[in-house]
């Protein structure tokens, strides 16, 4: 791989001295106090990815994401004029959720308890016997949320004046333009619950300090008698954003060959729309809650949602161009999305007994070392959202 020593050394500490060697208070991975801070200082005004434009291929297509540090269910929808656009799946009567369905396409959303019916832009078409209110159809529109798509990922905010996503992610959103995901068509999806903290979830996919421990088997390609760890080659900053590239052992043993099918297919794909290697091995790590990795033959995004101080649900997918060609092709892709879970499952267990831990209150501190530089620079990034909401409180 380009720029990979022969002899691999890892990123050393001074590189990243200017993130400091401090102990990181344990209390803002339990802490509901802590956790509510997070919803108002971060969650409610962040740019935060809930799908795929792939979801909404005509006018009328939605789809419907219940977003718990919101307190929130929003319909997202792409209207008869092809935009697309985000609204609280909320009745303007008097506030019956709108849609049940998680996704479907729809050229009007109407109420199931008194029938006033919505348009694909949010406004009231019609209501029966309207000539009784005493409100202005215009002003009975569903509530928007800003809603903007970079890379075909979709991003909302609950912000009232949000910046612009692009500005959000800086010199991040031209990268992600080049990635397979901007033209993706078709993934597979694995959605899963679990007993942790938001930060402590996303922290485990952000090391890898514990491959060769808990993964042994599934993590060979990823550590080697020179990097007996599997840490990564480079870690980049990026504001608030991150991004690590992933060292390869270039003799570890090949996958299997129905994996090397789904790469091959994938990586055609990928070359048929002009996507080279260039980014293959980078993760990017948008704040708050998000990842992708950017390798042509294998694309897969994670975005881990706070349900509460202890309590998360990530969402993992493997993103492809084109549909399955053949029986194998779609076996192929389905293994690669299994191998994901797989590999997933085994890191469950061992982040809900960190959970466990932490939460019995126990310890005042917990340490990051060198190569857990990501997890420093995310717990930072959020105490200082916090710090910022503090202080504007207060004034
Ligand atoms: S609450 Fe929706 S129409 Fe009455
Ligand atoms: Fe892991």
């Amino acid at each position: 791989m380009a720029g990979q020593a022969a002899v691999f050394s890892p990123v050393s500490q001074s590189q990243v001295d200017w993130l400091g060697t401090d102990p990181i208070p344990a209390e803002p991975f339990y802490d509901p106090n802590f956790y509510e801070l997070e919803r108002q200082a971060v969650f409610l005004k962040s740019w935060i990815e809930v799908g795929h434009v792939c979801e909404l291929p005509e006018p009328g297509s939605f789809i419907r994401r219940e977003i718990e540090f919101a307190k929130a269910s929003i319909l997202i929808v792409r209207g008869k004029d092809g935009a697309i656009r985000a609204f609280h799946n909320v009745c303007t009567h008097r506030g019956t959720q709108l849609v049940e369905a998680e996704a479907g396409r729809q050229s009007t959303f109407s109420c199931p308890y008194h029938m006033w019916t919505f348009g694909t832009d949010g406004g009231l078409i019609s209501a029966p016997d309207f000539g009784q209110f005493h409100v202005a159809k215009e002003d009975c529109s569903l509530p928007k949320v800003a809603v903007e798509v970079c890379a075909g990922l979709i991003f909302i905010n609950f912000a009232d004046r949000p910046p612009p996503l692009r500005e959000w992610l800086g010199d991040l959103a031209d990268r992600l333009d080049a990635f397979l995901v901007a033209r993706a068509t078709a993934f597979h999806e694995y959605v899963y619950e679990i007993d942790a903290n938001w930060k402590l979830t996303y922290d485990n996919f952000q090391e890898n300090y514990h491959l060769r421990f808990i993964h042994p088997r599934s993590g060979g390609a990823a550590t080697g008698p020179d990097n007996p760890f599997g840490y990564p080659v480079r870690y980049g900053f990026h504001g608030q954003h991150r991004t690590q590239t992933i060292w390869s052992n270039v003799s570890a043993p090949p996958p299997p060959p129905a994996a090397m099918l789904a790469y091959a297919a994938a990586g055609r794909a990928a070359a048929v729309n002009g996507l080279g290697l260039n980014d293959a091995k980078d993760y990017i790590a948008l704040f708050p809650n998000f990842f992708l990795f950017g390798s042509p033959v294998q694309h897969f995004s994670h975005v881990i949602m706070p349900i509460d101080a202890t309590r998360s649900r990530g969402v993992i997918r493997v993103y492809w161009i084109g549909e399955d060609s053949s029986a194998s092709e779609s076996f192929a892709r389905e293994l690669l999305m299994a191998t994901a879970r797989d590999i997933h499952a085994e890191d469950r267990a061992v982040i809900e007994a960190g959970q466990k831990g932490l939460s019995s209150g126990a310890l005042k501190h917990i340490h990051f070392q060198t190569q857990e530089v990501l997890c420093r620079h995310l717990y930072q990034q959020v105490a200082a959202a916090v710090e910022r909401h503090q202080a504007q409180n207060v004034r």
